[in-house]
């Protein structure tokens, strides 16, 4: 929900947003959030999901910081790729 709804705050009118899952058929299964938005700026960037960092006027830059705590807590790994063109964040489950 959190990083769903962080592609929403990305996005303008008429963006797309992608959920997507996955499973490789071995160890891996994906569960993805992609969207068009203009990205994540280098400085959020270095301190991705440490708590308070929001770029928002009435952001709490805690919802990144949930997602990291859950993923650590499912030994998920969080891979983030961004560009102007858009980001995606991927949950890397082991089966
Ligand atoms: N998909 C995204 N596209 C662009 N920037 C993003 C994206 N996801 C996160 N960010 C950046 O990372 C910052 C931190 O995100 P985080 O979800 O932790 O807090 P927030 O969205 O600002 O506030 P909230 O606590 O309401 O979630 C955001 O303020 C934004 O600058
Ligand atoms: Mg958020």
């Amino acid at each position: 929900l959190n990083l769903t709804r962080n592609a929403l705050d990305a996005v303008g009118t008429g963006g797309i947003v992608t959920i997507c899952t996955e499973w490789d058929r071995q160890n891996t299964v994906c569960l993805s959030i992609s969207d068009n938005g203009t990205g994540i700026s280098p400085d959020v960037l270095k301190t991705i999901g440490k708590p308070f960092v929001t770029t928002k006027e009435n952001g709490t830059g805690l919802g990144l910081p949930v997602c990291y705590r859950v993923a650590d807590r499912h030994g998920a790994k969080i891979n983030v790729e961004t560009s102007p063109q858009g980001t995606t964040f991927t949950f890397e489950f082991k089966v």
